[in-house]
């Protein structure tokens, strides 16, 4: 395993994802692990915040380093999510949703958000940042408004190190699967477990509001759209929301 074979842990930093990338740049093994039991400055996608009360939930970013061109930073993304499905599964039995690109979801309600950065050197990825923030034993009052935690669905505490663990073992087991190429069989499970697939959406498409159904998933990543005039395209940008 070569996720999580080093962790750092640390009580209260401002961005696991900062630390990490500092680390990355310092040249950190791959695999390295940085989590933290509070982030005074916890960034979402799209520019948003993160936040999660002490102690309360998983905070964690991982630093990979996949031997492949910018491009195929998307598939990381999807596979990260994957593996968030698959630890929910596996320790719970309750079956969460990905809203394209990587949100995991129960009952509509947000259970974990992730956030991918990376750096290159030339068109070749020099590392990549898995920044992962999950909700395990908060109450539903102290979460952002449209969150959820794992206390709120099964009405009881939970270890946040084993939920950390199977979550790094799953990473582990899809990023080799990625760096074996066999990216067909992850998106192959990240379709069946995809909340977009067939729904109407809005989205933004080059700067302008679209609205469509959603086919499919391609190998790059991208999220196939039937527009309403008949069109279809791929779309890249993230922010995509269900009408019905
Ligand atoms: C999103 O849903 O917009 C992504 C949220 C990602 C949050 C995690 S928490 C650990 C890591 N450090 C950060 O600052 N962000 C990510």
């Amino acid at each position: 395993m070569i996720i999580g074979q080093e962790i750092k842990h640390y009580k209260e930093v401002s961005s696991t994802n900062d630390i990490a990338r500092e680390l990355a740049r310092q040249g950190a093994a791959e695999g390295t692990v940085v989590s933290a039991d509070f982030q005074t400055g916890g960034r979402g996608r799209q520019g948003r915040t993160w936040s999660c009360p002490a102690r309360e939930g998983i905070l964690l970013s991982v630093i990979l380093r996949p031997d492949m061109l910018l491009d195929q930073s998307s598939l990381i993304t999807l596979l990260s999510s994957l593996a968030v499905v698959r630890a929910v599964e596996n320790i719970y039995s309750i079956k969460p949703s990905i809203k394209w690109p990587n949100d995991i979801y129960i009952n509509n309600e947000k259970l974990c958000g992730i956030l991918t950065e990376s750096g290159s050197q030339g068109d070749r990825m020099d590392y990549v940042i898995i920044g992962l923030g999950f909700n395990v034993n908060s109450d539903i009052k102290d979460l952002p408004v449209g969150s959820i935690s794992i206390k709120e669905i099964i009405g009881k505490i939970s270890l946040r190190e084993e939920i950390q663990n199977e979550i790094l073992t799953q990473l582990d087991y899809y990023y080799n699967i990625f760096t074996q190429r066999q990216t067909e069989q992850i998106i192959k499970e990240y379709r069946q477990n995809c909340l977009l697939l067939g729904r109407q959406v809005r989205a933004v498409f080059k700067g302008k509001n679209i609205q469509g159904r959603a086919l499919d998933i391609n190998e790059q990543g991208a999220l196939i759209l039937r527009l309403d005039t008949g069109l279809e395209i791929e779309l890249y940008s993230p922010e995509v929301e269900i009408i019905r």
